[in-house]
């Protein structure tokens, strides 16, 4: 089977890109970028704001994954339509669509489609914890809101749950929450990266303004900063909440963020 990832060089879509690759799928990768590789793809370039650059990286496809960002600061894309209408004509089946902060367009036109579409919603990636890393080699993390709970998860376990919504029937209309296997606070993950790394990692507690001036300094849009002091202070409840989602779908666990931190403890230094 032809599948076609969107989003194939971030953390979720070059996953999934693995993985697919790893059972043997033939996998079309889209990028912006001419210059971009991904073992055992084939790379087509496009852009998902100008769905009739799309129209030979569909050709053939039976099973396509979507962003539903612009690339411009994790915007909504406003091409929704389009993109499930040109699908819709290419003959593709099945449709996963990686949640964004904000619905945009693309959920609203594949509810409206006869495509079997799944939406894959994760909680907060793993994977945010690479942002530690020249804190990590300074010595200490600055964080606001030490005692938010989250129940993060593994990138390889969103795109694991994609990929099976992609090449196996039963999943079409569903919306999958995606989540690792704990709730953790900020200092038990710093604990366990401190673990894998094997040395102390400091952990200083920023006030709200403090913590916008250190993200307004590391260009952060002032609209992300909001975002984060929104959610950071006001998790919500689908953030620190459990579900069983990667194991119903996959037959294993979930990650945890120990195995996380012992994969990507090289990138710490
Ligand atoms: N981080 C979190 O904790 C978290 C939690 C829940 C949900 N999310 C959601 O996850 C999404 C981010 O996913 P990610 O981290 O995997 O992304 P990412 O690592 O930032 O990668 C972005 C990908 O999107 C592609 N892309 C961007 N604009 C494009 C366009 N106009 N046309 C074609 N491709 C385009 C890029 O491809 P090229 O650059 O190669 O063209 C790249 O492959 C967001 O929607 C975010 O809201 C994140």
């Amino acid at each position: 089977m032809r599948i076609l990832i969107a989003g194939s060089t971030g953390t979720v879509g070059r996953q999934i890109v693995a993985q697919l690759v790893e059972q043997g799928h033939s996998v079309r990768a889209l990028t912006r970028n001419p210059e971009a590789a991904l073992p055992g793809a084939e790379m087509v370039v496009g852009d998902l704001t100008d769905p009739g650059s799309l129209a030979d990286a569909l050709d053939g496809v039976e099973a396509m994954h979507l962003i539903s960002f612009d690339g411009g600061g994790y915007q909504p894309l406003t091409t929704g339509p389009e993109l499930v209408e040109l699908a819709s004509r290419a003959g593709v089946k099945r449709v996963t669509l990686l949640g964004n902060k904000d619905e945009s367009g693309v959920e609203k036109a594949l509810r409206d489609s006869n495509l079997a579409w799944t939406l894959v919603q994760p909680v907060e990636f793993m994977g945010n914890a690479l942002a530690w890393i020249p804190a990590v080699q300074q010595g200490a993390i600055r964080e606001p809101f030490l005692d938010r709970r989250s129940a993060m998860v593994h990138e390889a376990d969103i795109a694991a749950v994609a990929v099976v919504a992609l090449t196996e029937d039963g999943h079409g209309g569903r919306t999958y929450t995606v989540t690792g296997p704990e709730v953790l606070t900020v200092p038990e993950k710093v604990a366990a990266l401190s673990a894998a790394l094997g040395r102390e990692i400091g952990l200083v507690e920023l006030t709200e303004a403090e913590a916008r001036e250190k993200w307004a300094g590391e260009g952060l849009a002032a609209d992300i900063i909001d975002f984060l002091i929104f959610v950071y202070g006001n998790t919500p409840e689908i953030g620190y909440t459990v579900v069983s989602t990667v194991e119903d779908l996959t037959g294993r666990p979930a990650r945890t963020f120990a195995q996380w931190c012992t994969e990507n403890a090289p990138a710490f230094g």
